[in-house]
């Protein structure tokens, strides 16, 4: 696992764009299937990646892409839909077909059939070339709340009381707050070739510093990451304020800075 820690969000959207802009030329015409998450946490580096297409050039016409994640019971016009959100935040200001970005269905009327059929579908896709990550406060990645299997797939979950809370935010009211979601399991996740997650904020710090330095265990799901042999993390100072190794690891970004970023760490 390769931990930066950086000043503010411009700063992480810039060593995480760097990624994707990386993998999208890498993978040229034939198309890079990219992982997108929805949540604060990624938003600037989608703005990063905007700016790359409109002054650079930076071109997402070949490319597929799929969502961890969407609501149960939220048709994909709803404006708090993931499936909107990934669009309004993203997809609709870059080159990417509209058609290429795909969600699961939260209004599938066999939600538990469509999940089974969204794994199918990456794995039909060739599986996902880098995945982005936010990670919730309670350790949670896509919506793999604590409990879930190390080696899920894509499934039906039912959200916890403090994820509930922690989305009512964006609802106008309680009682709209979905509590059910389609979610990527935390074995489909795995099986992405490159996984980037990135935190910011004091709120994350328990959730970081246990994914980075704690004990792999479904208390804390994020804690699976430690088994994936190319992960990046990308937190600022308060999310990284819980990590007991912070020096060590600004040590040993600054001894790799000149130094090809390897695939195995
Ligand atoms: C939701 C999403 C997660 C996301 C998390 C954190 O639970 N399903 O994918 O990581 O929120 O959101 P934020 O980045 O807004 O803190």
């Amino acid at each position: 696992m390769e931990i930066h820690i950086v000043a503010d969000a411009d700063a992480g959207a810039k060593v995480v764009a760097d990624l994707f802009e990386r993998t999208v030329r890498d993978a040229g015409d034939s198309g890079a299937v990219l992982g997108l998450a929805t949540g604060s946490s990624p938003v600037p580096t989608y703005t990063e990646l905007i700016r790359r297409h409109r002054v650079e050039g930076l071109s997402f016409a070949a490319c597929r892409a799929f969502l961890l994640d969407e609501y149960v019971g939220l048709p994909a016009g709803h404006e708090q839909s993931y499936h909107a959100f990934i669009r309004e935040n993203f997809v609709s200001k870059v080159d990417i077909e509209d058609a290429s970005v795909i969600s699961p269905n939260g209004a599938a009327t066999d939600p538990a059939a469509e999940a089974a059929e969204y794994d199918r579908r990456i794995s039909e896709a060739g599986g996902v070339d880098l995945q982005i990550l936010g990670i919730g406060s309670n350790g949670h990645i896509a919506f793999n709340e604590p409990g879930s299997s190390l080696a899920s797939r894509t499934r039906v979950v039912g959200l916890t009381r403090s994820t509930i809370a922690d989305n009512a935010r964006y609802f106008d009211s309680p009682a709209d707050v979905p509590v059910r979601a389609i979610s990527q399991g935390l074995g489909t996740i795995l099986e992405a070739r490159r996984i980037v997650l990135t935190a910011s904020g004091e709120g994350k710090a328990a959730a970081v510093a246990q994914l980075a330095e704690g004990a792999i265990s479904a208390r804390w799901p994020a804690t699976v990451l430690q088994t994936h042999p190319a992960v990046t993390v990308v937190v600022d100072e308060a999310a990284a304020s819980q990590l007991e190794l912070a020096d060590y690891y600004r040590h040993s970004r600054a001894l790799e800075s000149d130094i090809p970023l390897s695939t195995d760490r």
